[in-house]
């Protein structure tokens, strides 16, 4: 731009002489005015792209711990609006205690599987429930939708949002007060780490971190019951799996962050005073389930006639699942709740020691995977075309069986539901909520 002024400024100002010098100089002119177009269009250009690229990345003050690696849903999310009185209101009505007695809590996670069953229990018994989730497409949204249709005829409201996002936090506890937060949120799945290993870290690490941050500064703290996996034991073959036993041999990517969230809230509880229950969930399972795992989609494919992978260990070596049904876990989930002690800090600082546990959620029966499909097979009244195959090394272990005494001296933990009768439940469920080619057929139920 400077050196086209100066030659502009240098342009005689007697027409005739313009004519007379024309060829060399005009173009010479025309060239350095081009030069300068371009440089201009090119600086708008690049202008526009980090424009572009600024608003469509997640803003620092709002998901100081994010990292851009959700999937694209999980970006959409965070720039969804949310506040206002209306909204202050709808959240401050669900989140009301209507028991004496009763609880209020953050449930993260709300529209996923567990979420659903566990606000809707909380909600049942008087307590004050308030959802949030960021409706991420891991699996069908419209299942999440369904479930938050259903949360919401009984009075829950989810507000979609990531738990990455700290000043959606900050204002959630600005407005009610929580006395607890279930934390179920998270990336699930030991297959997908392959696929997408960032939304791992980013819902099961980053997103814990920005949960306890806010719950560190919050006054009063609230105590924090949250899912860990029965993935933790990993590699460990000593069984049933107990709480005391090692768990530093993750066999996936998801393990392992749950793993480094066991840690990391470790860390929360001895800084901070935050009182902390880890629960390591045992293959749940039950209607409004997960469309990725094996009793949902061996359902789906028997009935379209599709083959069903099943996988044998060494020497083909039965592989056996801990099959564990929802509503056990949901008795869990709230005899933790009930039974955590309050956090000892208060905006930011520690004033004593506070509760720090684990627990294993279990059924205490494993069951072979070949059982399973057996038990699908006569619900469906349908043979399964099975197809043996070598199980990969792609995260998941041969075997999970759960030692649950803990949970049954501290909890008050006892499974009641064996596969036969749960299973029986989720194939009703399925039955009438997807036709039997496996489409949707209804979306609200
Ligand atoms: N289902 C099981 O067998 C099982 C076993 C072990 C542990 N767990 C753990 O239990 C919890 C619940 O599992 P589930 O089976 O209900 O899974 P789910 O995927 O159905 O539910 C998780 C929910 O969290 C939401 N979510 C994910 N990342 C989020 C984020 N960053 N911000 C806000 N919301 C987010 C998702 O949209 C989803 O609705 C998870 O922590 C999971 O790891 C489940």
């Amino acid at each position: 731009m400077t050196q086209l002024k100066t030659h502009q400024d240098g342009i005689p100002s007697t027409p005739g002489k313009i004519k007379m010098d024309r060829s060399p100089y005009i173009h010479r002119l025309r060239w350095q005015f081009s030069l300068a177009k371009l440089t201009f269009w090119s600086c708008l250009f690049l202008g526009l792209i980090l424009l572009f690229f600024l608003r469509s990345t997640p803003s620092s003050s709002s998901s100081s711990y994010s990292l851009s690696s959700g999937t694209d849903s999980t970006r959409r999310s965070l720039a969804s609006t949310w506040g206002g009185p209306d909204w202050e209101k709808r959240v401050r009505d669900s989140s009301k205690i209507r028991s004496h007695n009763g609880i209020s809590v953050l449930v993260t996670g709300a529209a996923g599987f567990v979420g659903t069953h566990v606000s809707a229990a909380l909600k049942r018994r008087g307590d004050g429930v308030l959802g949030l989730d960021n409706f991420n497409d891991y699996y069908d949204p419209k299942l999440k939708r369904s479930r938050q249709a259903r949360l919401e005829r009984s009075g829950v409201f989810i507000v979609e949002g990531d738990i990455n996002d700290s000043a959606l936090l900050k204002k959630l506890f600005d407005v009610v007060a929580f006395t607890h937060v279930m934390h179920l949120a998270a990336q699930a799945g030991v297959r997908y780490a392959m696929q997408n290993p960032g939304s791992y870290v980013n819902s099961n690490i980053a997103g814990l971190v920005s949960l306890f941050e806010v719950c560190k500064s919050a006054n009063p703290q609230p105590s924090i019951v949250w899912a860990s996996s029965s993935s933790v034991y990993g590699l460990n073959n000593k069984v049933p799996f107990s709480e005391r036993d090692r768990t530093d041999q993750p066999a996936s990517l998801y393990a392992a962050t749950k793993k480094a969230g066991e840690e990391i809230a470790h860390t929360y509880n001895h800084i901070y005073g935050l009182s902390i229950t880890g629960l390591r969930f045992f293959t749940v399972y039950g209607p409004w389930g997960r469309p990725d795992m094996a009793y949902f989609f061996f359902t789906r494919d028997i009935l379209k006639g599709k083959p069903i992978p099943i996988f044998e260990g060494p020497n083909h070596g039965t592989v056996a699942r801990d099959f564990t049904y929802v509503d056990d876990i949901v008795k869990g989930c709230l005899g933790s709740l009930d039974t955590a002690e309050k956090s000892t800090g208060s905006g930011g600082k520690k004033k004593g020691p506070a509760q720090l546990r684990i627990f294993n959620l279990g059924n205490t029966s494993p069951v072979p995977v070949t059982t399973l499909v057996s038990i699908l097979e006569r619900l469906l009244k349908k043979k399964a075309n099975r197809v043996m195959l070598k199980m990969p090394r792609n995260g998941d272990v041969q075997f999970t069986h759960a030692n649950i005494t803990l949970a049954q001296t501290e909890l008050g933990y006892k499974p009641t539901t064996d596969l036969q009768t749960g299973l029986k439940k989720f194939v009703r469920w399925y039955l009438s909520y997807y036709s039997d080619s496996g489409s949707k057929k209804r979306s609200d139920e």
